[in-house]
């Protein structure tokens, strides 16, 4: 017999969920089902499936594998690897280390912000982009350099920043048309 707080918390995961998503969820949950120290490989998968981690999957997640709810919290929020709020379709890493640093990632900063409409580490309104910081990518010889999807741009002037992103917006545009079509 299942409780309404069950209902309730399936209700609630389902509201952020796919079927799809909802059955990797459980294929994620039952591979580490009473594995020790596995909350990190718990969180990344969860991440990779969503983007982010969202809170009803983590409450999913504590009473699923009988983890302490303030324990998932700690992890998430105390690597920078894990994000607890949406992302937009595509991730803009800004690369703050040493090289781009020196060589006007500042700049770049501004100008992105200033394209995007957003303050570093947010996400646009229409949720295409969410732009964040980074340490270094391992691409100096391009500083300064931002990555987007896996890919790296640089080095970059300010106008440059602002024509990847306006190129972007292009892609999106044409696809939505195609799809529309
Ligand atoms: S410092 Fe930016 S890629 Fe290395």
């Amino acid at each position: 017999m299942s409780c309404c707080c069950q209902t309730e918390e399936s209700t609630t995961i389902q509201s952020v969920s796919t079927a799809i998503q909802l059955s990797a969820l459980e294929d994620l949950i039952n591979r580490y089902r009473g594995v020790e120290g596995s909350l990190i490989s718990v969180l990344q998968g969860v991440q990779e499936l969503y983007g982010y981690l969202p809170r009803p999957v983590l409450e999913h997640i504590s009473l699923q594998l009988g983890m302490k709810k303030a324990r998932i919290y700690g992890v998430a929020t105390f690597y920078a690897q894990f994000r607890l709020t949406p992302v937009g379709k595509h991730l803009i890493l800004l690369c703050q280390g040493t090289a781009c640093h020196v060589n006007g990632a500042d700049k770049i900063e501004t100008a992105l912000c200033d394209e995007l409409g957003v303050e570093m580490g947010g996400t646009t309104d229409d949720r295409v982009f969410t732009l964040t910081e980074a340490a270094c990518l391992g691409c100096c010889s391009l500083a300064p350099v931002m990555m987007i999807d896996g890919q790296a741009y640089g080095p970059l002037t300010p106008d440059r920043a602002r024509k990847v992103i306006r190129d972007i917006y292009k892609q999106e545009e044409q696809s939505r048309e195609e799809v529309g079509a």
